[in-house]
């Protein structure tokens, strides 16, 4: 029984821990889904909730350029690049302005 249980659990962290990848093609709410939606759909670990705009205030307020520097390099409990391995600046920025809006 014990064993049963530990395979989902492993296929889990693997899936939410392992570095992960976008595809060409893929649409901005789909890459956000992909690497970001697990941490800030529900303020996981104090990340800043998609779309909330009080949430969004105080980073809008710090520029894009400091959002962007402290997403690619991680910041507090976030990972740097939330783990994505061949994202560029252009599609961190497409998904930001995506969490925060309808402020950017
Ligand atoms: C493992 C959870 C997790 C994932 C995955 C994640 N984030 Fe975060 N994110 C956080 C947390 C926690 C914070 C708050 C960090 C702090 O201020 O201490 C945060 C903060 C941020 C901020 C604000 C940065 C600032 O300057 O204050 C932005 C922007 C952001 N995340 C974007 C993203 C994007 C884009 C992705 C996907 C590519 C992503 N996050 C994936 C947890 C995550």
């Amino acid at each position: 029984m014990k064993k049963l249980l530990l395979l989902p659990v492993l296929a889990l962290l693997i899936t939410s821990c392992g570095p992960k990848e976008i595809e060409p093609g893929m649409t901005t709410e789909a890459k956000y889904k992909h690497l970001c939606s697990s941490c800030h759909e529900s303020g996981h670990g104090g990340a800043p909730i998609t779309f909330r705009a009080d949430e969004w205030a105080p980073k809008i307020a710090k520029g894009m350029d400091v959002m962007l520097k402290n997403v690619k390099e991680g910041i507090g409990r976030m990972p740097a690049g939330g783990r994505c391995v061949n994202c560029t600046d252009e599609d961190y920025v497409d998904m930001i302005k995506y969490m925060s809006r309808p402020n950017l």
